[in-house]
């Protein structure tokens, strides 16, 4: 019998390197998708054959425990969130409806309907923001700084509160920032993969940024999904810090982009923009990833040089085929 797997947020930049990696593993695969009026299963076209597709929403409980009751998942990655943390500013309410709340419908979901299905929850390194230590760890406290972050935060212990309360295989991953050529536009490193292949073949005259001070632990997508998946083959249900354990600043990612093109006068395309700055900053993320070395085994495999470079050449292909 193979195991059944069902992802929320299958459509987005995770859900899709996930549905991949599991169809490999022989998993039947499940997407929670929510009705748009427009198609949002671009990153997933190429496997929609070999996937069922189910209609749910984080914010209607009857869909979720309904859409449980019907598939009897072995393994449940909810990887669906409102995940863009300017929009968390704009519409605090909705992100927690969805990125907070839509955790606990999850669980009482599986709690009713299919209570020893694994659940893997997807926490972020976006709760350490304002970093009580450096790196950080599976120990260090959370100081979030949007609401994006608190809402992850709540996340975080209602999946806790489950597995200690319920005895559930409930865990969370903290993954630390993994970006991809099928990253939203809308987030720093694909807004600059983007902009420096359209700058190269001279579609576009300017970068406007935010903050280029601003250090993060960037990682590949493709890398992470494996490590959720490890996280549900353990013996005992614990969470794990998921990250690279390097940190690089906006402007090295923009330099080493430009340096991927051949431009090394890259300054003279940038310009920032105070709407890009966000009202609570997070400055300096790292991980301190040991635990997820030592019992999971798990290591990224791609560094940030040729993350950049997967990233620039990926746009460059699409944008000269436009
Ligand atoms: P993403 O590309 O923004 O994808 C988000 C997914 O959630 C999309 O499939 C979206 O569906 C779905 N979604 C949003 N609201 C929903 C709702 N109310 N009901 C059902 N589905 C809903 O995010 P990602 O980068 O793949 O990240 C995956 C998860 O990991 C998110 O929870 C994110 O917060 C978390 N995370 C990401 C990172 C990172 O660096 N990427 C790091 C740490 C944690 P539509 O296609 O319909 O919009
Ligand atoms: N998006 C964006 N756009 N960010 C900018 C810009 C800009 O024009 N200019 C500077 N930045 C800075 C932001 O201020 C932030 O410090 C950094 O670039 C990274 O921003 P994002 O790429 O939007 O990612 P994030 O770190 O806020 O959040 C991502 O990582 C989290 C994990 O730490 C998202 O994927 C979250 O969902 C995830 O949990």
């Amino acid at each position: 019998m193979k195991k059944k797997a069902l992802i929320t947020g299958i459509t987005g930049q995770d859900g899709s390197y996930l549905a991949e990696f599991l169809l490999k593993k022989g998993h039947q695969i499940y997407g929670l998708t929510r009705r748009t009026s427009t198609v949002t299963t671009e990153r997933i076209a190429h496997i929609i054959d070999k996937i069922n597709l189910v209609e749910g929403d984080l914010m209607d409980q009857h869909s979720l425990t309904h859409t449980i009751k019907e598939i009897q998942p072995d393994e449940v990655y909810n990887l669906a969130a409102q995940s863009f943390v300017p929009t968390s500013f704009k519409q605090p309410v909705l992100t927690g409806e969805a990125t907070a709340l839509g955790v606990t419908r999850m669980l009482e979901a599986l709690r009713i309907a299919k209570p020893d299905a694994k659940f893997y929850q997807a926490s972020s390194s976006e709760m350490f923001g304002k970093a009580r230590e450096v790196p950080q760890n599976e120990n260090t406290p959370f100081c979030p700084r949007s609401p994006y972050g608190v809402a992850k935060v709540y996340g975080h212990w209602i999946t806790v509160n489950y597995r200690e309360s319920y005895k559930m295989f409930a865990v969370s991953g903290i993954c630390f920032n993994h970006e991809s050529p099928r990253r939203g536009l809308e987030f720093v490193t694909r807004k600059i993969s983007n902009a420096v292949a359209r700058i190269k073949l001279k579609k576009q005259k300017h970068l406007t940024l935010g903050n280029l001070n601003a250090k993060r632990d960037w990682g590949f997508a493709g890398d992470y999904v494996e490590a959720m998946w490890l996280m549900l083959q353990q013996k005992q249900p614990q969470d794990f810090v998921i990250g690279t354990g390097k940190t690089h600043s906006v402007k090295d990612f923009i330099k080493q982009a430009f340096a991927v093109v051949g431009i090394k006068n890259w300054k003279k395309y940038i310009k920032t923009d105070k709407k890009y700055f966000r009202p609570a900053e997070v400055d300096l993320l790292i991980a301190d990833p040991k635990k997820a070395h030592k019992i999971l085994g798990w290591k990224p495999k791609t560094n940030f040089r040729e993350l950049v470079k997967i990233m620039v050449e990926a746009d460059l292909n699409r944008e000269k085929l436009i």
